[in-house]
């Protein structure tokens, strides 16, 4: 689909016109216009339509001629909207337009900054479908997404960043919702390969061999259990003129059983989503190097089935992540904290401004939070304001939590520096403050636990039920605050 820009509304006809209407159908840009035109039983028919202009209604009026467009659709924006509002009507506009070949729209006029890059991004998202695996395909057939009016050119070019960022999430949302029988280790550290070489960033991948080599040992023990071999790997995006340097870590479990800790069968319905942190860290560095951004970025991600067979960690093994800590198993469903730990500390030897890591880590992260919202640990406030500030333009949203010294106590080992289980309470905490061993002294470091948000729960304006790219778009917008 692409973003394009054409003339004043009113030099403009088409198959569709779509335009923007606040709480109580106070028109917005262009509608008044398109009021003005159809006459006076437009009010009676969004009477009976019980249109209001609510964020998340979408009317589709035929316009019988009075207007050079077929068709109308009146975009609800409630009151009290800001950018992210905006994003979501333009969801439920895609989703209501994908039989639509042609749709101009106004929506870009709504006064607020980034409107155009929200309107491109809400609505391209809205109409992502996962059907590969669908006999009967149903796929939107939208061909274009026309800005109209006097800043179209300039709504277009935005809506050129939003192209990339959205593909870049629907990368994500795919990789996420491939079954793990379609994405074994190899066969991701292959993707990641494509990727790389698409855009210009450099992919080195290590095996077993080298994961052994590189004493990996917190993602060569999780991966014992597994009949398919894992990999690590490595994006090098590293433009000429790069101003900062970003490290991004993700958790890239293809497939969590829980290992030896099986997890019971419910638990592992979903399971497929554990490499969502992996699967975002595969968007972000897509859509920085297409867009070309003059940051440094090195993407890790270790990716590993965690499986019970026969050579799997036991209860009570000990493992040495790379940075030498001595790590206790104690429950092997804790696998994510042993493989990040690896991912932890390569980041750290290369040194960078911030490093971000992303996991879906602990389901008492889901407990706290629920299933959109996503937990964020820092140990640098200016850092954890960095990317609550880039989550927030980008529309997603994360909840800063703490990393309490006393609480370290609960990842003592009896018989090793920690163990990679805490007591009940505060999970998502004990695992943060796990993960904080392997971040290098005075390295500032953002965890973020994606266990919620990476699978949204129902179809909804932008977001579709499933993998939801989550923190891809977060990650986009703090490399390009960080690169200035
Ligand atoms: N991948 C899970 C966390 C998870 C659970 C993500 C539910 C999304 C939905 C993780 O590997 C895990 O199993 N964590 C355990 C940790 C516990 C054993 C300390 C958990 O949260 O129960
Ligand atoms: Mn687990
Ligand atoms: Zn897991």
């Amino acid at each position: 689909m692409n973003v394009t820009a054409s003339g004043p509304l009113d030099t403009e006809s088409g198959e569709a016109l779509a335009v923007p209407v606040f709480q109580d159908r106070t028109w917005g840009p262009g509608a008044d216009w398109a009021a003005g035109r159809l006459g006076g039983w437009l009010d009676t028919y969004l009477d009976e339509q019980d249109f209001v202009g609510k964020l998340g209604e979408v009317l589709a009026v035929p316009t019988g001629g009075r207007l050079p467009f077929t068709t109308l659709f009146l975009v609800g924006l409630g009151d009290d909207v800001d950018t992210e509002s905006l994003r979501q009507a333009a969801g439920w506009l895609g989703r209501k337009a994908a039989k639509t070949t042609d749709v101009a729209t106004t929506l870009h006029q709504v006064d607020l900054d980034g409107a155009a890059q929200a309107v491109a991004e809400g609505f391209l998202l809205g109409q992502y479908r996962f059907d590969t695996y669908k006999s009967e395909k149903k796929p939107a057939v939208t061909e274009t997404l026309r800005f109209v009016g006097d800043d179209a050119d300039e709504a277009a070019s935005a809506g050129g960043t939003a192209a990339a960022v959205a593909d870049a999430v629907a990368l994500a949302r795919d990789l996420i919702n491939e079954p793990a029988n379609a994405k074994a280790p190899a066969v991701l550290a292959e993707r990641a390969g494509r990727i790389g070489a698409d855009v210009g960033v450099a992919v080195r991948v290590l095996g077993p061999d080298e994961i052994e080599s590189e004493r990996l040992g917190g993602l060569l023990g999780v991966s014992q259990g597994a009949h398919n071999p894992p990999r690590l790997v490595e994006f090098r995006y590293e433009p000429a003129d790069a101003t900062a340097f970003l490290a991004l870590v993700g958790k890239g479990i293809v497939f969590d059983s829980g290992g030896l800790s099986l997890k019971p069968p419910a638990g592992m319905e979903t399971m497929k989503t554990d490499m969502s942190g992996a699967a975002a860290v595969f968007g972000a560095v897509q859509a920085i190097a297409a867009l070309g951004l003059p940051i440094k970025v090195l993407g890790i991600t270790p990716l590993t089935e965690n499986m019970p067979g026969g050579g799997a960690m036991r209860p009570g093994d000990v493992i040495k992540p790379r940075n030498g800590k001595t790590v206790e198993v104690l429950n092997t469903d804790a696998e994510g904290r042993l493989v990040l730990a690896d991912g932890l500390s390569l980041a750290s030897e290369a040194e960078p401004d911030l490093i971000v890591d992303l996991a879906t880590l602990t389901g008492a992260c889901k407990v706290a939070l629920g299933e959109k919202i996503g937990g964020l640990w820092a140990n640098d406030d200016d850092a954890a304001a960095k990317v609550l500030a880039a989550a927030a333009r980008a529309g997603e949203r994360f909840w800063q939590m703490p990393l309490p010294e006393d609480y370290r106590k609960n990842i003592d080992s009896d018989v090793a520096d920690m163990k990679n289980t805490g007591p009940r309470w505060g999970g998502a905490i004990n695992a943060a403050l796990f993960l904080k061993e392997f971040v290098a002294e005075g390295q500032a470091w953002v965890h973020l636990d994606i266990a919620g948000p990476a699978r949204w729960p129902e179809d909804e304006h932008y977001q579709s039920k499933g993998g939801s790219g989550y923190a891809v778009r977060t990650l986009v917008a703090l490399a390009e605050d960080m690169a200035g």
